[in-house]
């Protein structure tokens, strides 16, 4: 069932945007809910005339919360945060934002609601904040919305993305990476356009219906591995320092100062732990989706690294 109109909180980031493009392709109408609709302004032009409709909608404000979800079919909640700011803590956007958003679609009787948690959530004490922020989300969200379809992908892949064009940026003035651990943890990369694919799936398809899916790419790498990869693709070499855990945090204390952190304690938390499926969910092979190899797709958009050009925040076109 294809739905009519669908909110997507989140819809002018990174995978929100692939989400809007493919739902507009299906002939919804989508609403592009987020803080500032100016950036989701460029994502007009992948739909007909009025197609796609920014609209103001902070997730920590019920009110805008409601007005964006009103009349809609389904919603999709992509919203979420790598680091913390003054007022978007992890609690309020993962935890708080994504009860807010479900328990406002069940009041609006929305039809279906797909919620992005990510891999490696934990409720534990000692567990990264926004793992653990993450898992309060999810718990949230299963209580006010059952039918809600979740989803948790593992570092996700594709033109723009953070993960890639940001090593593959700074292996262009530097001559050695840390790897944070030894570079021994473990990623399963998902490529944008799977983890998009899923999404509408899980909106279309009743079938999935209060399942919880794991997202990964056919293939796990380690840190160091991950690297190479990007090495080969732009014909250089890097070498790599091994950094204790310890010391990455007593950096990343440091690092976290700055206005857009490269590193924060809790992301070294984070990197404590494989970031990969570990089977005993559903994910893309059961949605019918045939995982795409980084392979295949990372070349296409890392080549600019091998002219000589410089990593600069991705359009958020
Ligand atoms: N990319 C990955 O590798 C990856 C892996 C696992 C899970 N995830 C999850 O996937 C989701 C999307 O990730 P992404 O990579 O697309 O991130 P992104 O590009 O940073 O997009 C995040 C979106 O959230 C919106 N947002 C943040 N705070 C908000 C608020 N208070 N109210 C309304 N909107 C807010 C942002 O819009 P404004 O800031 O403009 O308001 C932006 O559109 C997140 O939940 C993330 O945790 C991503």
């Amino acid at each position: 069932m294809t739905p009519n109109l669908v909110t997507v909180f989140g819809g002018s980031g990174f995978i929100g945007r692939q989400v809007v493009r493919r739902l507009a392709a299906l002939g919804c109408q989508v609403r592009v809910a987020g803080r500032d609709p100016e950036t989701a302004l460029p994502l007009k032009t992948a739909g007909d005339v009025g197609q796609i409709a920014p609209v103001q909608a902070n997730i920590r404000h019920e009110k805008s919360v409601r007005a964006a979800i009103d009349g809609a079919d389904a919603v999709v909640n992509l919203t979420g945060i790598l680091y913390e700011g003054e007022n978007q803590r992890f609690e309020t956007v993962h935890a708080m934002g994504a009860k807010r958003i479900a328990e406002a679609a069940a009041a609006a009787g929305v039809a279906s609601l797909v919620h992005m948690s990510a891999l490696g959530i934990s409720s534990d004490e000692d567990a990264a904040r926004y793992a653990q922020s993450k898992a309060a989300g999810e718990d949230a969200v299963r209580k006010a919305f059952p039918d809600a379809v979740i989803v948790r992908p593992s570092v996700v892949f594709g033109p723009q993305d953070d993960f890639f064009n940001r090593f593959a940026g700074m292996m262009q003035y530097a001559p050695v990476l840390p790897a944070i651990g030894g570079g021994e943890q473990k990623f399963q990369p998902v490529y944008v356009g799977d983890v998009a694919a899923a999404i509408v799936k899980g909106l279309t398809d009743p079938s999935t219906a209060g399942e919880t899916y794991e997202l990964g790419g056919p293939t796990v790498y380690s840190f160091r591995e991950l690297m190479q990869l990007i090495m080969r693709e732009l014909d250089t070499h890097v070498g790599f320092i091994p950094v204790p855990f310890e010391i990455a945090k007593v950096m990343a204390f440091f690092m976290q100062l700055l206005p857009v952190p490269p590193l924060t304690v809790d992301q070294v938390r984070l990197l404590q732990n494989d970031n990969i499926c570990d089977g005993t969910l559903p994910g893309l092979t059961e949605l019918g989706i045939e995982p795409t190899a980084a392979e295949a797709i990372i070349p296409s958009y890392l080549d600019i690294y091998r002219k000589g050009g410089r990593f600069s925040q991705p359009s958020r076109a």
